[in-house]
């Protein structure tokens, strides 16, 4: 399991848990980060390289520095690991949010809770504390693939809009031959049924038995026996329940195997295992940001 590699509060008290020699108990104690991971802020932009102590409290004062989007002219401002600081216009440190990409394996929910069944969630306590993270958007129990979990609400709303129309492209097989027909109906939008008109997708047959990280071979009971079966990979530009599977039960086929490969941006890391998971990068957590 792939672990968040972010700072803790434990890293940054290890390299100021000494005390510093000809200064004060208090003064000492103020730039150490406090038993709950707390830091002065002062003292943490000093750490950047941003000043002197006392250039820092008074450009502090002046009003240069964000706490959380929010003006903070105090310098002795406790700033945890989850605050987001600002100095001239520039993030110095902390996400406010954090941004994690999950291989949802099969058999697992994707809720934050539930009494009885296993959820994507459950798959992230093991190694992360974090309070108030949830998945964006849903997979099925049996869909595999990109999950984002973020405690940011503001960027799923933006990335679940119907409005936006982020592209989600998914590795599916299907029962049967997908033929020309069926590209042109998801490329015309399909009517699925009576209430749903889906919007242009691109269904796409693959050649060979790869596209992206998708597994070689699917072996099911419909597949042997020399049943047969197509390849494919979708992108659809909503995220309406069951989707993909209504789409192709529309055109007369079952699908056997799904897994996302991306969400806008996103690209599923092939990598990570089913059940595995990372923190975003920065470029990726920026680029999403971007829709
Ligand atoms: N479409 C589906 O049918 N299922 C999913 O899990 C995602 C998209």
């Amino acid at each position: 399991m792939k672990k968040a590699s972010k700072k803790t509060p434990a890293d940054i008290s290890e390299k100021t848990s000494k005390r510093t020699p000809g200064k004060s108990a208090e003064e000492s104690r103020a730039g150490q980060p406090g038993e709950k991971g707390l830091q002065r802020l002062d003292k943490l932009l000093g750490q950047e390289g941003l000043g002197t102590r006392s250039e820092l409290k008074k450009a502090i004062r002046s009003g240069r520095a964000l706490v959380n989007g929010a003006v903070e002219k105090d310098p002795g401002r406790q700033i945890s690991s989850e605050d987001e600081v600002c100095f001239d216009g520039r993030k110095v440190r902390g996400d406010r949010y954090v941004y994690y990409m999950l291989n949802k394996p099969a058999g697992v929910i994707t809720a934050t809770e539930d009494g009885q069944m296993r959820t994507v969630l459950d798959l992230l306590r093991e190694s992360v504390s974090r309070k108030g993270l949830f998945p964006v958007g849903r997979l099925d129990r049996d869909t595999e693939g990109l999950l984002l979990i973020t405690d940011d609400g503001q960027l799923a709303h933006r990335l679940l809009s119907p409005a936006k129309h982020v592209d989600k492209t998914y590795y599916a097989v299907v029962t049967g031959t997908v033929t020309e027909e069926d590209v042109r109906l998801f490329a015309e939008g399909l009517r699925v049924d009576d209430g749903f008109t889906a919007m242009p997708a691109v269904l796409q047959i693959m050649e060979s038995g790869t596209c992206g990280n998708a597994p070689e071979k699917i072996s099911t009971p419909e597949t042997e026996d020399g049943g047969q079966y197509t390849q494919t990979c979708v992108t659809i530009r909503e995220g309406k329940f069951h989707q993909i599977k209504r789409m192709f039960a529309a055109v007369g086929k079952e699908v056997l195997y799904l897994k996302r490969l991306s969400m806008g941006t996103l690209k599923l890391d092939p990598s990570l295992e089913p059940g595995q998971f990372r923190e975003l990068t920065e470029e990726e957590a920026a680029a999403l940001r971007e829709h």
